[in-house]
C-alpha cells in the first residue's frame, strides 16, 4: 500500500488520510460508484467514448478480467471512518509485447493536485515490481490534462492509429531480447471509443 506522504496537506486536517491500494473483488460497488460520480467531460476522457453502465466496467476490472497480468489501484479518502474512492488507475499487459496498457482517472474534486502524478508513480512501481517492461497510454489529443501528467512522468509522445488521439511510452527496463514487435498495439481495454 502506499501511503501519501503529503496526504494531511492535501485535506488540510489530521483526521483524513489518503492512500493507494490495489483493489480488490469488494471493492466493485465502490468503483461503480466513482465511475458515475465523474463529470461527463472526465468519464469521457477516461473511456475514451460514451459508457453507461458502470457495476459492468466495474465488475469487469475487478472481478471478471481478473488476471495475475492486470491489476486495479484505488486511490482511497479516509475521513471519520468512511472511505471513498477519488482516484483509479488501471493496467493490463500484453503477454506478447511484455507492454502494458493503463489508463487512469481522478475525480473532479481533487485534479490538479498532484493525485494524478501519485497514481501513476505508484503504478510503475507495481509494473516494474512484476517484471514488466514498457508501460503506454493513449488519449484524445485535447486532453492537456493527461498530455501535461504524461510528459511530468518523462512519457515520450508518439503517433495513434487514430488521428483523435496522441500515445505516450515509457520503457521501465530493459525488454529481454526475444520480444519482438514492442509497438504491437494491446488489446483496448477500457472500454469503447465513441
Ligand atoms: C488526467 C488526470 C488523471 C490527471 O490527474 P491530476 O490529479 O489532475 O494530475 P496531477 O495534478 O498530478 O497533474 C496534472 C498536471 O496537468 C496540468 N494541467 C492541468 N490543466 C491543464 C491544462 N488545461 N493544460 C495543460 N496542463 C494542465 C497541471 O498543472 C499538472 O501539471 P503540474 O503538476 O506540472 O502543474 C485527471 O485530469 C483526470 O482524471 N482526467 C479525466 C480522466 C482522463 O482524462 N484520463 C486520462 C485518459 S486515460
Amino acid at each position: 500500500m502506499f501511503i501519501i506522504p503529503w496526504s494531511e496537506g492535501m485535506t488540510g486536517n489530521g483526521t483524513s488520510r489518503l492512500h493507494i491500494r490495489t483493489a480488490a473483488e469488494r471493492d466493485v460497488d465502490r468503483l461503480a460508484e466513482y465511475f458515475a460520480a465523474l463529470s461527463f467531460s472526465s468519464r469521457h476522457n477516461r473511456f475514451m467514448g460514451t459508457v453507461s453502465d458502470f457495476s459492468r466496467i466495474a465488475f469487469d476490472c475487478l472481478v471478471r478480467n481478473r488476471k495475475p497480468d492486470r491489476f486495479t489501484l484505488i486511490a482511497e479518502m479516509q475521513h471519520d471512518a468512511r472511505e471513498a474512492v477519488i482516484g483509479e488507475a488501471c493496467y493490463a499487459v500484453d503477454n506478447h509485447t511484455g507492454l502494458g496498457e493503463f489508463a487512469i482517472s481522478v475525480c473532479d474534486g481533487w485534479q490538479n493536485r498532484g493525485l494524478g502524478s501519485a497514481l501513476l508513480s505508484a503504478l510503475q512501481s507495481r509494473a516494474v515490481s512484476l517484471g514488466y517492461f514498457g508501460l503506454f497510454g493513449e488519449t484524445f489529443k485535447t486532453n492537456d490534462q493527461m498530455k501535461s501528467l504524461a510528459r511530468k512522468a518523462g512519457f515520450a509522445v508518439a503517433r495513434s492509429d487514430d488521428w483523435r488521439v496522441i500515445r505516450f511510452d515509457k520503457r521501465l527496463l530493459d525488454p529481454p531480447r526475444d520480444v519482438a514487435g514492442a509497438r504491437r498495439p494491446a488489446p483496448s481495454l477500457w472500454g469503447p471509443r465513441a
